[in-house]
């Protein structure tokens, strides 16, 4: 199978800080690829030059065989990149169903003029995203069935608003999902169902780049594991080879006792 996303040496920087130095890998078609590493090795800044947010100093980034490296967040979510963030960006105001529209916006057709003049063209892309919507809603039984959809999102439990989230990254039909630290803050009983989602979202022929501290999601989930440390990938391989890898040892056990490990 191919690759659907490659990075190829990509290298970013913050002033003197190298966050992330010459990384390559790449995610195959329909595997959940994790990486994991102690705090501030790099792997969200990883993530935000593959989504666009930064544009790397060095390197290229394929998306299926085409850069994307240097393209504006849009752009990126246009050619089929959705992520979601470590930290909550839902929009707490809006409804369920309106959170999970909204991760369409970029790759419906009509404009926003064509939206504003409410044109039949508009009315019938709009019923088609809201069945899609509803549909990827209904990938997380019980819960977002019916009335909970227009429930405004503040509502929601911390854990259905992680899997709002999820849902709403879905919504564009992505070729690559990137999740950040999807069961951050859910506790074991939660954490284990979102890792049965995630399994599931694979069965269903989706591709996935993880970033996860929580090594059993980790090991129930991934195909193959990469570990950062300092920017640099420092093993690479199952999450077996990858968790007994010395180096990935010490770069855990190095940072116990700072107070950052996690
Ligand atoms: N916007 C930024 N400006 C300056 N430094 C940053 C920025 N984002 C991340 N860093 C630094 O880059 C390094 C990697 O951070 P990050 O990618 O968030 O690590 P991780 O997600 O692995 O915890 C850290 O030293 C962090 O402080
Ligand atoms: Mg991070």
């Amino acid at each position: 199978m191919g690759n659907v996303l490659e990075l190829q040496g990509m290298s970013m920087s913050f002033g003197g800080l190298k966050a992330v130095d010459n990384l390559s890998f790449s995610v195959r078609e329909n595997e959940i690829l994790s990486i994991i590493g102690p705090n501030g090795s790099g792997k969200t800044t990883t993530f935000n030059v593959i989504s666009g947010l930064y544009e790397p100093d060095s390197g290229d980034i394929l998306l299926q065989g085409e850069s994307v490296a240097g393209l504006r967040p849009d752009q990126v979510h246009e050619r089929g990149i959705s992520r979601t963030f470590q930290s909550l960006r839902l929009f707490g105001n809006m409804t369920v169903l309106d959170n999970v529209l909204v991760g369409m916006h970029t790759r419906t057709k009509a404009g926003v003029v064509a939206a504003m003049l409410r044109l039949p063209s508009v009315r019938r892309e709009e019923a088609a995203a809201k069945a899609k919507a509803q549909e990827v809603l209904a990938m997380f039984p019980g819960r977002f069935s019916g009335p909970r959809q227009s429930d405004p999102a503040f509502s929601l439990s911390y854990a259905n608003r992680r899997r709002l989230e999820i849902a709403r990254a879905l919504a564009s039909e992505p070729a690559l999902l990137l999740l950040d630290e999807p069961v951050a803050g859910m506790n074991p009983m939660e954490s284990r169902e979102v890792m049965e989602q995630i399994k599931e979202l694979r069965s269903r022929g989706y591709t996935i780049l993880m970033i996860e501290h929580d090594m059993k999601v980790v090991e129930g989930v991934s195909d193959r594991v990469i570990a950062m440390d300092h920017g640099v990938k420092i093993a690479e391989g199952s999450y077996q080879e990858v968790a007994t890898n010395h180096l990935v040892v010490e770069a855990y056990l190095g940072k116990r006792g700072a107070g950052t490990a996690s």
